[in-house]
């Protein structure tokens, strides 16, 4: 029997853009996508398609489309996992902050409290799909805790981790490089998977389907996370070296970048990598492999969120050493706060961390971002808890208007890549800023002959252009 009715627990930056993909390229499915987070479902919602909870170019249209045909979102988590013949858990799996593992370990408590309720409400039989990015094995957990709890029906669990990037979010479940799909090797485990398959094959060729064991796709997930961040750190350590020895890191990059063993993806120097998936999925590598005892495959990675580390820090001291050693009560803006282009996603966003460096050093920041609201960049400094609530709102402003971010400030730092950037009248905004006028490019994305011949200073990353 083919599938009629999905369910996705979790209406986050995964469950809502994937599912909205699924009721577009397949009508003749339902999709219901579930969660317990009321003013986000109401988001996803909005009468006013430009007001759903995530940003994504092109998402809106995605969603416009399908919503009210065969794509709803509800808070009804019961009725949904009841009418479903396929539920995917798309729930969150951030580190965990307390107890064994803590800092390092994903925390699988809201997957856990999935698998229950699952339980409990399901009448027949289930395929249980594993979106959510976890630790290899979590299938066998997710499997005891259905069968033991449950009411006799059963469940095949399958693995089929989420390869989008933010930001290209739409373009990648749109036309995604693979599909991996991970089943038991028994004929259900079997059937289970081909009916996932099939559901994919609306639009993606099929030899792109790739079809595995459940361990091998629960770790080809946290692999390729660890493969694309350790790319970034690789190069920044390197883009240190040029800042010493007069290379350019761009130079470097395209020099290597066109060895085709090596590629030229993902090779572009920055203030560091951010978002909520890379430094959390080394994070639990790290973690597997101490468990295991393998404690230098351990170590091999956790150096890649050390320098990542070092690397926002480096930035946000190189500010404070070009500011004469003293950024106390200097103006300076920051644009952008996401933690890439293209997306509202704050979360690790590396101007988090440089903004907490510069409050530590008393500067006075104004936050530009064209997504990003007052109220996130607030909480993402409250949620570090390194001072008061009162503090962070008053040496930090945001700004509606990058122009009076700019206006009166000793420098600008530029923490996520807008395009938006790269067009703005850059001689008015010098006009307006005391001098000597700083740009530290976090993201070499400004002309920075430009930016020299208005007059600026300038400070990139890996070059000592
Ligand atoms: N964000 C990405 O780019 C990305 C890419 C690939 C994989 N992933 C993985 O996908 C998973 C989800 O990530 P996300 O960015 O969508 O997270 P998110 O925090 O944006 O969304 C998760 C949602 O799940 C909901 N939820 C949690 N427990 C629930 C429950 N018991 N019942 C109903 N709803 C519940 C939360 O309210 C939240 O809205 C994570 O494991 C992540 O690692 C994320």
């Amino acid at each position: 029997m083919s599938v009629k009715n999905i369910c996705c627990i979790g209406a986050g930056y995964v469950g809502g853009p994937t599912m909205a993909m699924i009721a577009k390229k397949c009508p003749h499915i339902n999709v219901t996508v579930v969660d317990l987070n009321e003013a986000r479902i109401a988001a996803w919602n909005d009468e006013d398609v430009s007001n759903i909870p995530v940003y994504e170019p092109g998402l809106s249209d995605v969603v416009a489309e399908a919503r009210g045909r065969n794509l709803f979102f509800s808070t009804d988590v019961n009725s949904a996992i009841d009418i479903a013949e396929v539920i995917f858990i798309s729930v969150n799996t951030p580190t965990k902050m307390y107890g064994a593992g803590k800092g390092q370990a994903a925390d699988l408590k809201w997957i856990e409290l999935c698998a229950r309720q699952i339980a409990s409400v399901a009448k027949n039989d289930k395929i249980i799909v594993e979106k959510s990015t976890l630790p290899v094995r979590t299938a066998s957990a997710i499997k005891d805790i259905l069968t033991h709890t449950g009411s006799g029906v059963s469940f095949q669990i399958l693995s089929n981790p989420e390869f989008l990037a933010e930001g290209t979010a739409v373009e990648d479940l749109d036309s995604p490089d693979r599909v991996l799909i991970g089943g038991d090797d028994t004929p259900e485990g079997q059937e289970a998977l081909r009916k996932l398959v099939d559901i994919y094959a609306n639009w993606v060729p099929r030899d792109r389907i790739l079809t595995t064991s459940v361990w091998s796709s629960e770790l080809s997930k946290l692999t390729a996370n660890a493969f694309l961040a350790q790319r970034v750190s690789s190069i920044n350590a390197l883009s240190e070296i040029c800042e010493k020895t007069e290379a350019n890191i761009a130079e470097v990059a395209r020099a290597i970048g066109t060895d085709s063993r090596i590629g030229s993806k993902f090779l572009k120097s920055s203030v560091g990598f951010g978002g909520s998936c890379f430094q959390k999925d080394i994070l639990n590598l790290v973690y597997i492999a101490k468990s295991y005892g393998l404690n230098e495959v351990a170590n091999y990675w956790e150096q890649v969120i050390i320098m990542n580390d070092h690397q926002k820090t480096r930035f946000a001291s190189k500010i404070v050493s070009t500011l004469y050693n003293t950024v106390n009560g200097k103006k300076i803006a920051l644009l952008g706060w996401a933690f890439k282009k293209d997306t509202n996603d704050t979360r690790e966003s590396p101007a988090i961390h440089v903004a907490d460096h510069l409050l530590f050093e008393q500067a006075n920041l104004a936050v530009y971002d064209p997504k990003v609201s007052e109220e996130q960049v607030y909480n993402d400094l409250d949620y570090l808890k390194t001072r008061e609530r009162a503090e962070n709102r008053a040496n930090l402003q945001v700004y509606l208007d990058p122009y009076e971010a700019c206006k009166g400030a000793h420098a600008i730092a530029v923490l996520t890549e807008w395009d938006e950037f790269k067009t703005y009248d850059w001689k008015s905004i010098y006009n307006n800023m005391l001098k000597p006028a700083t740009v530290f490019d976090g993201r070499n994305v400004l002309d920075i002959a430009e930016l020299k011949a208005i007059g600026f200073q300038v400070r990139s990353i890996g070059s000592t252009l």
